[in-house]
């Protein structure tokens, strides 16, 4: 059908916290932080900024960059566990801000698969209604430091905040897809590993949820650190197999930004170097549902991946949920 990425977009919030700011705020160092994460920096967004906003700085960019409308969107889809409010959807928002009123909106909630979980539901519904949806806006967006304990020095030295976008076009043409091939997974027997206790209906907001601290990010680090490699490598290899392609016709490998420990034992599993493997966590942590969207537009922006590539995501977070997909870009 002609279904390609036209634009992406990123928006990084201007302030930079350190890890020598954060040895100010937990009993950490900036060694051991680099050593065990690979993060230096992370940027925490303003208070005014929120997953909204971040997103439609983001798409206002992917917007440009593919020559469309905002008002021509027919969905948009919003990767976030961080959204404005529970309800009306982050996706709303941003619908309101482009007036777009024809749109179709939802958030979607994978945690750090989210961008790539929403991609293949942005893609699906093209391929599903191609007469009513050319234009498909999918983000992802997290203000995670509202929802990091600062407290935590397990889980503080992780996250940041910021948004990536991507604007899916119909160009109605016989051209192939992007999307080769994709592979999402989850495991709900997981949920203890990697959550925010309360705050939904099982927990309700209440003094003893805010006291206990139960409305921030709880890990368990080791346990996750072990499942999100044989994960993003399994299911990597699955894209592959389904496409009949090779990781060595692959030019860049796109991971979820967890780890640079994950990310580097990933690449080594699928038997590619470094330069393959797309990696900016140093300056921005872990973002959840916005980093490969970020890393992505970074990557086009940079010159790293050109029209006709191969590129392959792979991403991994709380749910468990999990997968991969692989394009031509
Ligand atoms: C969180 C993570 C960096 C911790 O690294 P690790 O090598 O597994 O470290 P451990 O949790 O085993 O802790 C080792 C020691 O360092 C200590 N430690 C933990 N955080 C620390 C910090 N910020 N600074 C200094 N010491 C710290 C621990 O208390 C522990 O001390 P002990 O041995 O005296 O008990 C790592 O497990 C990780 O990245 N996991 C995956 C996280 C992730 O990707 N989450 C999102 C998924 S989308």
């Amino acid at each position: 059908m002609g279904i390609r990425i036209a634009g992406t977009g990123s928006y990084l919030p201007e302030k930079i916290r350190t890890n020598a700011d954060i040895e100010k705020l937990v009993d950490t160092n900036d060694e051991w932080i680099r050593t065990r994460t690979g993060v230096e920096e992370r940027r925490i967004a303003g208070p005014d900024e929120t997953a909204s906003t971040m997103a439609i700085k983001a798409a206002e960019k992917a917007l440009a960059q593919a020559g469309v409308d905002g008002r021509d969107i027919d969905a948009i889809v919003v990767a976030t566990i961080s959204p404005d409010y529970i309800f009306p959807n982050t996706g709303a928002l941003v619908q309101n801000y482009f007036h777009c009123k024809q749109a179709f909106c939802f958030d979607l909630s994978a945690a750090c698969a989210g961008f790539v979980s929403s991609l293949e539901v942005g893609f699906s519904l093209m391929r599903s209604f191609p007469d009513k949806y050319r234009n498909v806006l999918v983000c992802g967006s997290d203000k995670l430091s509202v929802i990091v304990d600062w407290t935590d020095r397990n889980t503080c030295i992780l996250f940041g905040d910021g948004a990536g976008c991507a604007l899916l076009q119909n160009d109605g043409t016989d051209s192939p897809d992007s999307i080769l091939a994709s592979s999402l997974h989850a495991d709900g027997g997981y949920t203890d590993v990697l959550r925010i206790p309360a705050g939904g209906s099982k927990a309700p907001a209440c003094h003893e949820t805010v006291w206990n601290r139960d409305h921030f990010i709880y890990m368990e680090g080791r346990e996750t650190f072990k499942l999100a490699v044989n994960a993003m490598v399994s299911s990597s290899e699955e894209v592959l197999a389904q496409a009949g392609i090779s990781i060595d016709q692959v030019a860049l490998v796109i991971p979820h930004q967890a780890n640079l420990r994950i990310i580097d034992a990933v690449a080594k599993r699928l038997g590619i170097g470094e330069d393959r493997a797309f990696c900016n966590i140093r300056y921005y942590g872990n973002t959840s549902s916005a980093s490969i969207g970020i890393a992505l537009d970074e990557a086009c922006r940079t010159g790293r991946i050109k029209r006709g590539d191969l590129v392959l995501f792979t991403s991994f977070g709380g749910g468990l949920a999990w997968g991969s997909m692989l394009i031509r870009y």
